[in-house]
């Protein structure tokens, strides 16, 4: 059987590129979307048929997967209909100006179930400073309109936007509850040093009170707050991320797009659109690099991705796959974190609780 139960695919191409953006990405305009649509489907179908797998997920991120021609995408997609479980997700990422009534119809018809739109704030004043090409309003009727045809629909927001209040990130979670949104993803800005707006980022106390009460409002709202940037509704989890969470496998499709076996070995493919069409047409490799994660790696990046989760470190699963135990070997170090409230033990996991989470990067450093 097939190593691989979960797929993402790097559709790089925008209409406008955001300044604060760190995805790889190229401007539609520059962009022939038909050869690269060509190029991915390709190389969808040679992995199709080398390994025969059922996924449980295919998520087709960017970039701005929204914006590619509707009959092209329909064919890249086509060719998962046999190798996607019942009850796959099939998640594509969205802006909300490139949402129309036929595509959204399109992409229902070809089996599109997850649509997870680009809001990232209500407010006018903070899209304009991010560059968005959309008002709080549009991204709301997007919303409805998105929502009748999939109810499986999450936003992202970004919180910690210079020149926000400490209000902001509540105020716009609670316009998108009021919609009835299942899924919501709030990311901590993150920009490069060089970055004009760096200087003027408010301080991590500021975006950790932010994301302390989002966080207590969601779960009163019923929300679960199952990783630290996600939160979702009972049965909607993403189950691409999920996986990710877990250290499990994932294979990469398009350019940049980053892989994983599951164990040590990890790639990336070429982050140039075009060489990465002329490498399939060469029937050429696309990976650019890869990486055979050490023992220390592997369990920092356990540690990063397993402690940021809900459900925490699973100790057994660690024992069984570095050899020792990490109660044992760490003991007080964790028994300080659990008596100062930043973690809990419990049916052998290790879990930070939302302060311990805010706090992830020392405690792990402290743990390895
Ligand atoms: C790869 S983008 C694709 C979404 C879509 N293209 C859009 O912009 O609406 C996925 C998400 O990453 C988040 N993101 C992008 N740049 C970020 C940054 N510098 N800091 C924090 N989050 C960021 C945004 O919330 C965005 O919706
Ligand atoms: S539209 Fe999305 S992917 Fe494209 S540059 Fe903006 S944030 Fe990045």
């Amino acid at each position: 059987m097939s190593n691989y139960a979960y797929v993402y695919a790097h559709f790089p191409f925008c209409d406008v590129i955001c300044h604060y953006c760190d995805f790889y990405t190229a401007r539609t305009k520059e962009a022939d979307q038909v050869a690269f649509l060509a190029a991915i489907t390709k190389e969808a179908r040679t992995f199709l048929n080398q390994e025969k797998p059922k996924l449980q997920a295919l998520y087709l991120g960017g970039g701005t997967p929204s914006v590619s021609p509707v009959k092209e995408l329909g064919q890249f997609i086509s060719g998962f209909q046999n190798h996607l479980a019942s009850d796959a997700e099939v998640t594509l990422e969205a802006n909300p100006n490139t949402i129309e009534d036929e595509r959204l119809t399109a992409w229902k018809e070809m089996g599109i179930n997850r649509i997870s739109l680009g809001v990232q704030s209500l407010e006018d004043s903070t899209l304009k400073r991010l560059g968005r090409t959309h008002s709080g309003a549009e991204a709301i009727e997007c919303i409805k309109k998105i929502s009748r045809l999939f109810p499986n629909t999450s936003a992202d927001l970004i919180y910690a936007v210079p020149g926000t209040s400490q209000d902001s990130l509540i105020e716009d979670a609670k316009k998108l509850v009021d919609l009835g949104i299942p899924h919501l993803s709030a990311y901590h800005l993150t920009l490069e040093p060089k970055h004009f707006l760096f200087s003027q980022l408010p301080t991590d106390e500021f975006a950790s009170d932010q994301v302390e009460r989002l966080s207590e409002y969601l779960q009163a709202q019923g929300y679960e707050h199952y990783e630290m940037s996600n939160f979702g509704k009972p049965g909607f989890r993403s189950k691409n991320n999920s996986n990710y969470w877990r250290g499990g496998p994932y294979f990469a499709l398009g350019p940049s797009a980053h892989g994983f076996d599951g164990a040590s070995e990890r790639w990336k493919n070429v982050a140039d659109w075009k060489a990465y069409i002329n490498r399939i047409n060469l029937e050429q490799s696309t990976v650019d690099s890869r990486e055979s994660l050490s023992a220390e790696q592997r369990q920092i990046e356990r540690l990063f991705t397993s402690l940021r989760t809900l459900e925490g470190l699973d100790l057994t699963r660690w024992e069984g796959d570095f050899g020792y135990s990490l109660l044992d070997r760490q003991s007080q170090a964790i028994e300080r974190f659990v008596k100062d409230r930043l973690a809990t033990l419990s049916n052998g996991h290790f879990v930070l609780t939302l302060k311990g989470r805010l706090l992830a990067d020392e405690i792990v450093k402290k743990l390895i």
